[in-house]
């Protein structure tokens, strides 16, 4: 097989990435290692920026979207029994983020590719991406019990945080940026209508909690638990009583219960791989770096990417330069360290450190209080969470207007 843009993955990234490619023209190939059963029911992210939504629509998945995503004007932060809103329009000048959740952006992607190309190989697991330094790459790849390989101008590696794109970096010439957090999320599918209009981000005495949703009908609750917990040993009343104690406010708001569909448990982990691209080998969203979910910015930061991306191959495309996408790493990474920084501060000031002192919960009652207090302090967490610009502004146009 031989293709321009071969791509290693079929998540949101990979996906996406084929689909503006083939708006501009650009043929490429979309390997996918599992089932596409076991794709479209990954229980995965669902809050998206504005930015995220724009690109699903210009890609054409924007109708279930626009009919059945869930539009948020704000968040709510909840600490010392006390509830306050965050207004995202009044803060930044209009933007809001919508509930939509990552399997279902994945249903609408793969459908759209199943009906109009480009081609999209399920059980088709990428072995090697061999010759990243010359100007055809090859993906060797496993499909129907046979080894084959896909030739291509570029590769990129979209395989997630346990790929095989990452491998073909050669040693020393990448590094990778890590941070464990000392807690793991316990996430929760509930048959239940969401007891909140907004999400709600608590900081409870005994740890963190969130409540997000996924329809009208399905709530989605996620508490703060200590790395290696087993989902097991949870039974579903025990998550109820631990949520309502870390939700509690004064008033009358109550949580309400209902019956659990899935329950998991993820590590947080901050981790940057620098430089996304090495020759003819560019990689984006979970194989290049992960956030704490925090923030939301996982899924969003995959979408970034990719958007980068396919406008630096249709520059290429177009004009016959590389210059963007010898621009990619750089354009990149401004926006996946801010998005870093964002979650690790969130994820610190939201969760109850296994070691922590009274100094150190004071510190993050203070900063909580901050936000609640100053509009400028809200207007940042606001700008941050809608989601900041694609691109920064070019660092030699900005001191020149100095
Ligand atoms: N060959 C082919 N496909 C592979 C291989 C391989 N060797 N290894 C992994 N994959 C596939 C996985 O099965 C998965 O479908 O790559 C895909 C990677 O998709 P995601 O993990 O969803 O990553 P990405 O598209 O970058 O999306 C990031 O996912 O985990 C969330 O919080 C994260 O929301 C963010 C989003
Ligand atoms: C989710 O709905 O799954 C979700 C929302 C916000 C987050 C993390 C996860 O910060």
């Amino acid at each position: 097989m031989r293709t321009t843009v071969g791509i290693i993955g079929a998540g949101p990234a990979g996906l996406l990435l084929a689909r503006l490619l083939h708006r501009t023209g650009i043929d490429c190939v979309v390997l996918e290692s599992r089932t596409r059963a076991y794709v479209e029911r990954r229980q995965r992210a669902g809050m998206l920026e504005q930015g995220t939504v724009d690109a699903l629509r210009e890609c054409g998945a924007g109708g279930r979207l626009d009919a059945e995503g869930m539009v948020h004007h704000g968040i709510e932060l909840r600490f010392e029994g006390e509830r306050h809103h965050i207004d995202f329009p009044g803060l930044t000048g209009g933007r809001t983020v919508t509930i939509y959740a990552q399997t279902e952006i994945v249903k609408d992607l793969v459908a759209l590719q199943l009906a109009d190309g480009p081609t999209l190989l399920f059980e088709a697991e990428a072995l090697a991406v061999e010759g990243p330094e010359t100007a055809s790459p090859v993906v060797r790849f496993a499909h129907e019990g046979n080894e084959r390989t896909l030739r291509c101008d570029w590769v990129v590696g979209c395989d997630g945080g346990h790929g095989v794109a990452r491998a073909a970096f050669p040693a020393g010439t990448g590094r990778s940026y890590a941070y464990d957090h000392p807690y793991s999320w316990l996430g929760v599918l509930a048959d239940v209508p969401p007891s909140c209009e907004e999400l709600v981000y608590a900081r409870g005495t005994t740890g963190f909690a969130l409540h997000s949703m996924r329809s009208p009908s399905v709530s989605r609750l996620y508490l703060q638990v200590p790395n290696g917990t087993d989902a097991g040993d949870w039974p579903d009343e025990r998550i109820w009583d631990e949520l309502a104690a870390r939700f509690e406010v004064a008033g009358d708001w109550r949580l309400e219960r209902g019956p659990v569909t899935a329950k998991s448990v993820t590590p947080m982990r901050s981790w940057v791989h620098e430089p996304m691209r090495h020759g003819r080998l560019l990689l984006a969203g979970d194989a290049a770096h992960i956030v704490p979910p925090t923030g939301a910015k996982g899924l969003n930061l995959a979408v970034s990417d990719v958007r980068i991306l396919a406008r630096a191959f249709a520059g290429l495309h177009r004009t016959g330069s590389t210059e963007l996408l010898d621009r990619y790493s750089r354009t990149a990474l401004e926006r996946v360290w801010q998005a870093t920084r964002f979650s690790y501060d969130m994820t610190r000031m939201l969760h109850a450190h296994p070691h922590e002192d009274a100094f150190e919960r004071r510190l993050q009652l203070a900063r909580l209080r901050r936000i609640t207090e100053s509009r400028s302090a809200a207007a940042e967490l606001a700008a941050n969470y809608t989601g900041l610009p694609l691109a920064p502004r070019p660092r030699e146009a900005a001191e020149s207007r100095r």
